[in-house]
């Protein structure tokens, strides 16, 4: 497959972890030419150094020298920025923006109407390849538009595509989900130590228990619910712990976290209307 010119406007904490990404792995790193910008002189000239690629800060340069541009500034400043360069981008090209909560047809309005638009929602863990990244097509893009946006992601851990209109929930449940989870692991290692363990163990045994659970429900491909019975012995311990989850009313507090980041997800985007 030929090289491609990917340019990354916003070569911020996201910006650099999927041009990091994909220069880790070996099919990404033959498959994109990366360059990038961000707002200032000094973060460009540090991101340059760091990624060993052309970072500035013009970013209708950026446009005009790449196939496909990937949009990673904060979505407040989205439709500026788009607005600024929408004379420079060409029909062939593919925006892809990892902006929270804006959608495609803001990313075409912004964008002069030109370029074919997906809308990506990755996550943190990209930065370490296991993320999970879900794609959103506008209207008209093809499969083989699709499959580009896909490819940047894939070296940076799962994909899956989506309605656009899913993308507010999936931003509440796998956008912020680590943040979640990062809980979940600080209660149970509080737990640990509770039950007298040093600190560090307990965080070892909370974050490999989860890593170890999460992988278990992915390869197995079971129902949750049946991989829990099997943990479960008729009046063993683990019944007890169970027990406690549900009076703590566990799983109907995890739905409303999802609930609430999606609405608030939604919100921003009428904030970003009402600008
Ligand atoms: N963090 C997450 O977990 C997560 C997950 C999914 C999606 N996202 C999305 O990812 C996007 C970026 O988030 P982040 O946490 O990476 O933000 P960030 O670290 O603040 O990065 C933003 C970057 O945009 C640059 N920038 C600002 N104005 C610019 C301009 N006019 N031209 C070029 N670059 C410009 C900034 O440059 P300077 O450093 O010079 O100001 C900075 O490098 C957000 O839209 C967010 O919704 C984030």
């Amino acid at each position: 497959m030929s090289e491609m010119r990917l340019g990354i406007i916003g070569l911020g904490k996201m910006g650099e972890a999927i041009a990091a990404g994909l220069q880790r792995s070996e099919k990404g790193a033959k498959r994109w030419r990366l360059a990038g910008t961000t707002h200032s002189k000094g973060s460009a000239a540090e991101a340059a150094k760091r990624l060993g690629i052309a970072c500035g800060i013009d970013n209708g340069k950026l446009v005009a020298e790449s196939d496909i541009l990937l949009l990673c500034v904060k979505p407040h400043q989205a439709e500026s920025v788009l607005r600024a360069v929408a004379g420079q981008f060409r029909p062939e090209q593919l925006l892809l923006s990892i902006c929270a909560s804006i959608t495609t047809a803001q990313l075409k309005e912004w964008s002069g109407g030109k370029p074919h638009v997906v809308r990506a929602m990755p996550n943190t863990p990209c930065l370490i390849g296991e993320g999970m990244t879900v794609l959103s097509a506008a209207p008209g893009v093809n499969e083989a538009g699709l499959e580009h946006a896909k490819s940047i992601f894939t070296p940076l851990g799962e994909t899956a595509v989506v309605e656009e209109s899913l993308m507010d929930g999936v931003t509440g449940l796998s956008g912020c989900g680590p943040a979640y989870v990062y809980l979940i692991v600080e209660a149970l290692s509080e737990a640990g130590v509770k039950v007298g363990l040093p600190r560090k163990v307990a965080t070892l045994l909370a974050a490999q228990t989860l890593a170890g659970s999460a992988r278990m429900v992915l390869e197995r491909g079971e129902h949750p619910a049946a991989l829990k019975d099997e943990v479960t012995t008729p009046a063993g311990c683990t019944i007890d712990g169970l027990m406690a989850l549900e009076e703590g009313k566990l799983r109907v507090t995890l739905i409303k976290a999802v609930l609430a980041a999606a609405k608030r997800s939604r919100t921003l985007r009428g904030a970003e209307k009402g600008k």
